[in-house]
Formats: C-alpha cells, sequence, structure tokens
C-alpha cells in the first residue's frame, strides 16, 4: 500500500484542473500579450482566471498579481514592501517560512532594516502584546505573521493582527500559502497589505501563485522585463498555470465545508489511534487548537527505530515529513519545533491531509507506527 500523507509540502494535481488546463498546453497557446487572436484568446483567459481570484477573495482584480509562486509572492512582498515604502524596522517571527525569513534577514544584512521577532507561546502563538509593544517603540513597521504554520498548524487570528498593525499605521503581510483555499476569506474584513498563494497546496500545479497587493499601497515590481501583470511582473505569463490555479481554487473553495469536515475527521482519527497504540506520543504546537485542519505534527519517544522513522514510514510505503520539504537534504532539524522550543532530540513527524487521505490510510500508517515502536521497545527492553 502506497500512503501520501505530506499534502503541507505539495498535493497531487486534481483531474479536473488537468482537463482545464489541457486546451491551454496545445490549442490555445497564444503569447497573452500579442494582440492578434491567440493572443486575444489566452489574455481574456487570464483576466477570467484573475476574476475568479479576486472575488473569491472579496477583492478588485487589480489587486492581483500572478506569480512563480508562494516564494516569489512573499519575496515580492516583503523586498518591495520595504524598500518602496521606506520602511526600515520589520517584525516577523522565529517559524515563519524560510521565504519569508531568510528574505528578512538578507535585508537586515544588508542595513536596509532593523529586525524584530516577536514572541511565541510554548504551543507556537504569536504574542499579541508583545507585537504591540514592538509596534509601539518602533517607527513604521513591516509586519510579516503567517496564517498558519506549514509544520505544526498554528493559526494566526488575522483579523485582531491586522487591527494591530493599523493602530500602529504598520504594513501587514501574511504568508497565507498553507490556508489559501483551505478557508474562506474575506479580505475586506481583514486590514492587510499582501497576502500569498501557491497553487500547489491546493491540487493545484506546481510554480505558478499570486500576490495580492491592496490598492492603498503602491509598489514596484520584483521582476523587471516585459509589461505583463500590468507593469508588476515582467515574464510572459504562466499561461495554464494561471487556468490550473484558478480551477484549483474554483473547487476547493466549491467543496470547502465538506472537505474540511472530512480532513478534520481523518485528523482526530488518527490523533485517537495514535494515543492508543502509542501512549506516550505528544503533539506539537497546538494541535487542535487554533490550528490548521490539514496538519498533524507528532512527537514520538526517543526509541532507536525512531531515529529511522522517516525512512522506516518510507520503506513500508508511507510518505510523511520530517519538517518543512524545502528543507529536506539538510540535517540542522526543524527551525519550526527549535523556534518553540520543543524537545528536538525526540522525533518528529508532519502528517499532513487532504480531501482524498482516507481512514484506511490512516490505519494502515498507526499499524506500521505500532509495529515500528513494538520493535524498538522489545530491543531496549
Ligand atoms: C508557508 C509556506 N510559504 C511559502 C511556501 C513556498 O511556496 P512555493 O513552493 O510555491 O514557492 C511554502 C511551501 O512549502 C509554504 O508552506
Amino acid at each position: 500500500m502506497k500512503v501520501y500523507l505530506d499534502n503541507a509540502a505539495t498535493t497531487p494535481l486534481d483531474k479536473a484542473v488537468l482537463d482545464e488546463m489541457l486546451p491551454y498546453m496545445t490549442e490555445h497557446f497564444g503569447n497573452p500579450s500579442s494582440i492578434h487572436s491567440y493572443g486575444r484568446k489566452t489574455r481574456a483567459a487570464i483576466e477570467g482566471a484573475r476574476k475568479m481570484v479576486a472575488k473569491s477573495l472579496n477583492v478588485s482584480p487589480s489587486e492581483i498579481f500572478f506569480t512563480s509562486g508562494g516564494t516569489e509572492a512573499d519575496n515580492m512582498a516583503i523586498r518591495c514592501g520595504i524598500h518602496d515604502l521606506g520602511i526600515r524596522h520589520a517584525v516577523t517571527s522565529k517559524i515563519e517560512h524560510h521565504a519569508v525569513l531568510h528574505t528578512l534577514e538578507k535585508l537586515e544584512k544588508e542595513g536596509f532594516i532593523k529586525l524584530s521577532f516577536v514572541n511565541l507561546s510554548p504551543e507556537g502563538h504569536i504574542d499579541l502584546n508583545h507585537l504591540e509593544q514592538l509596534l509601539k517603540e518602533n517607527g513604521r513597521t513591516f509586519v510579516s505573521l503567517m496564517h498558519a504554520n506549514n509544520e505544526i498548524g498554528n493559526l494566526l487570528p488575522l483579523k485582531e493582527a491586522g487591527e494591530i498593525c493599523a493602530a500602529y499605521n504598520a504594513v501587514f503581510h501574511s504568508d497565507t500559502v498553507q490556508t489559501m483555499g483551505h478557508y474562506a476569506m474575506d479580505l475586506q474584513k481583514i486590514k492587510i497589505h499582501f497576502v500569498t498563494c501557491a497553487a500547489h497546496k491546493f491540487h493545484g500545479p506546481k510554480g505558478v501563485g499570486f500576490l495580492y497587493i491592496s490598492s492603498s499601497v503602491k509598489i514596484n515590481p520584483l521582476i523587471y522585463g516585459g509589461g505583463q501583470e500590468r507593469n508588476m511582473r515582467g515574464g510572459t505569463e504562466n499561461l495554464y498555470g494561471i487556468i490550473g490555479l484558478a480551477k484549483a481554487l474554483e473547487i476547493a473553495l466549491g467543496g470547502l465545508s465538506e472537505h474540511q469536515k472530512h480532513i478534520l475527521e481523518i485528523k482526530n482519527y488518527m490523533i485517537e489511534q495514535l494515543k492508543i497504540v502509542i501512549p506516550s506520543v505528544e503533539f506539537n504546537g497546538s494541535c487542535l487548537d487554533k490550528c490548521l485542519y490539514t496538519v498533524l505534527n507528532v512527537r514520538f519517544p526517543h526509541t532507536e527505530n525512531a531515529e529511522m522513522l522517516l525512512f522506516n514510514l518510507d520503506i513500508a510505503g508511507i510518505s510523511a515529513s520530517g519538517g518543512s520539504a524545502c528543507a529536506s537534504g539538510s540535517d540542522i532539524g526543524s527551525h519550526v519545533l527549535r523556534g518553540i522550543g520543543c524537545d528536538v532530540t525526540r522525533p518528529s513527524v508532519r502528517f499532513s491531509f487532504s480531501k482524498y487521505t482516507t481512514k484506511e490510510e490512516v490505519d494502515y500508517t498507526v499499524s506500521k507506527l505500532k509495529e515500528l515502536f513494538a520493535v524498538s521497545v522489545s530491543m531496549i527492553s
């Protein structure tokens, strides 16, 4: 049996999304910047996709800019936001995705900003009182705090954070890569300047995303070139990617409550079953309270077999993750788990679910974990 429990890293493409994309790989191939009929056809398709995305967030299509994914969108918001709005101080957290963290750290190293880190609770929640204090003590600030953490799932109350930022005239960016397509968002109700999206996190294609830029802020491009994206992002558009993104978002939001219910049931079921078969199991982050329903980060007991847990799971056909996929290959451990002061000497695994995950897959995974830990215990006893 093969079980895919790494949906926070990426999700499989929905067949209906592929069907929507295919004609734009074959007969509708015109460059959207061309003024002839081929170009007009694809230009209209891109603008249709932009309208769909904008409608889903209750914003204007002129506030949506397609990018190559979440990393580029985060880079653009942070680099251009800080440079072009004349900001000298930024606030973030130690558990942001590296697309945010490394970008801000580079800007600090280059001498453009002073960077402050907001305090976190032991479960990984942002201390909003400390955020307010940092804003009070410094000049106009760029705040970058993710909506949901990709490793432990912790959710930020976006509305509350936005109110605090607005009270101090701060510019507010949130990496919403893990929540876009997983929650309904009405950006008219949140005081926020930038949010980001990657289509591959909700059964869309890889290599495409968008940046929402509130019309209240004016920035320059990150990537210069042709006049694409209304002069905000040079480069021929990823036509079929954009078509796929819009279709995937439409499907995700259309079935949202059904998907949420199914995935939460799966997550709760896995928690229950794990507690039964490995009673000393613990969970990183806040797990159920104010947590993304697609992510479950499990801390296992420290036994011999546990050292090679991900490897052993992989051999059993189960794909999960030890942290962020983007950091795999480096063995420095999770900066997120270290950031919340977790016991990183114990092996942790992130299981992440999708609308396609079944109870049978969870049963199989838990049974394999039971075997692995039973073997370890007998080996050390
Ligand atoms: C929270 C978060 N931000 C940004 C990214 C980067 O997105 P992309 O893979 O589209 O560059 C990811 C991807 O893992 C993510 O989880």
